[in-house]
């Protein structure tokens, strides 16, 4: 099935029993077991089948394949949030003494799982400019375990190229590229088919795209998702509502048009904050000026909704704008058929020191912009008026 099609019926499951065309929530703990000696062999994992809602769901087995279609991944793995994906792939692979290398730009409680939490267990980390993978290669160890990247990046939309990173990852034995493709969704960026060992999604964002669920994905070889669910998240229990998957699934029917909408619109409103008087600098890989254009055109089948702009006059106009934005929502998250607006130093990246923030340009008169589905004439109109303000 090519993309629009399977968004749509990849794993697609009409109820056996009643016929109901969209699958039936199977809002259920726990399941009847046919005899004593099939609940021992369900339970030993010798046949397969469900048992209990924190070993798996039918309905987040649906959600589970139709991302593993898209992803043309072996299998994947539904989890309780996007941080829930990522402590799973991460955590699944490593042990006190082990080493993991990770991107300088990264979603802000990411960087403070792997900063702040890991070490207390013994796993060290160098932190590279991976859009250099020469850096990368330089940063190998012996003990080096994961090598994590997110492309496009949180917040400064930094392109790092998966193809040539997964080269170096694989001339060592034992490493693993994990992408965080969170930005791309798999609409328009595909990790595991440009060498990446394991792609994990916010499933918040654009995989659900109405702003209705928290819920987040694993996906790669089968046996590696196996080991993530068995044990790692039977012990975790970061594990995803059979109603948030579902909220998930019916979003993702929508993934194609509403990505196509979302580059459109963002493409225009770059342009317009590019040569906007209040605007300093834009961060957005679709523009010809940016330094990931060329990477992002080669991995990537579209730019994204996502992007950054620096505002000139700092925090204050910053203020300015938030506050009188009318069809942008001051929220944090994205990839919501809605437009929003956040500011990143004190929203998603509070987790990281001005300093840490300022020495990869996460400045502190910078705004995110999630850009919507809405009427683009609407949005360039809404950040006018309130860049306007800001300039009295
Ligand atoms: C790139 C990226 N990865 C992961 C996450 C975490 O996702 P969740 O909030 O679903 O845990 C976020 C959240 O904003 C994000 O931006």
């Amino acid at each position: 099935m090519k993309m629009n099609t399977a968004v749509i019926h990849a794993a697609q499951k009409h109820d056996p029993r009643t016929g109901a065309h969209v699958s039936p929530i199977y809002q259920t703990s726990t399941y009847v077991l046919p005899d004593f000696d099939e609940a021992v062999r369900l339970n030993q994992n010798i046949d397969q089948g469900f048992v209990y809602s924190r070993f798996g769901s039918p309905t987040v087995a649906e959600l589970e394949e139709k991302i593993a279609s898209l992803e043309e991944a072996e299998a994947a793995l539904g989890l309780s949030s996007g941080l829930g994906a990522i402590s799973n792939a991460v955590i699944s692979q490593v042990k006190a003494g082990d080493h993991i290398i990770f991107g300088d730009v990264i979603y802000g409680c990411s960087f403070a799982l792997f900063t702040k939490i890991l070490p207390d267990f013994g796993v060290s980390y160098t932190i590279v400019d991976t859009t250099d993978p020469n850096k990368v290669a330089e940063a190998i160890r012996p003990n080096t375990k994961v090598i994590y990247v997110e492309t496009p990046a949180n917040p400064t939309l930094k392109i790092s190229d998966i193809e040539e990173i997964a080269k170096i990852a694989h001339q060592h034995e034992g490493i693993n590229l994990v992408v965080d493709s969170t930005f791309a969704s798999p609409y328009l960026q595909n990790p595991l088919v440009l060498g990446a060992d394991v792609v994990v999604h916010s499933a918040t964002k654009y995989l659900c795209g109405h702003g209705t669920a928290v819920a987040g994905i694993v996906a790669g070889k089968k046996a590696f998702i196996d080991r993530c669910r068995m044990p790692f998240l039977q012990c975790f229990g970061t594990v995803l509502s059979p109603f948030d998957a579902w909220l998930v699934q019916q979003g993702l029917k929508t993934l194609a048009v509403r990505m196509e909408r979302h580059c459109e619109n963002a493409m225009k409103v770059a342009r317009f904050l590019e040569g906007h008087e209040m605007i300093e600098k834009v961060y957005y890989p679709g523009l010809e000026s940016n330094p990931g254009h060329q990477t992002a055109k080669k991995q990537m089948r579209g730019f994204s909704g996502m992007m950054s702009a620096d505002i000139k006059g700092g925090t204050d106009a910053v203020r300015t704008v938030m506050n009188n934005v009318k069809v942008f929502s001051l929220a944090t998250s994205l990839g919501n058929v809605d437009s929003l607006i956040q500011h990143s130093p004190t929203m998603s990246h509070f987790d990281m020191t001005l300093e840490e923030r300022a020495a990869v340009s996460i400045f502190e008169g910078q705004v995110r912009l999630s850009v919507g589905i809405e009427d683009v004439d609407d949005l360039i109109d809404d950040l006018d008026q309130a860049l306007k303000l800001a300039k009295k």
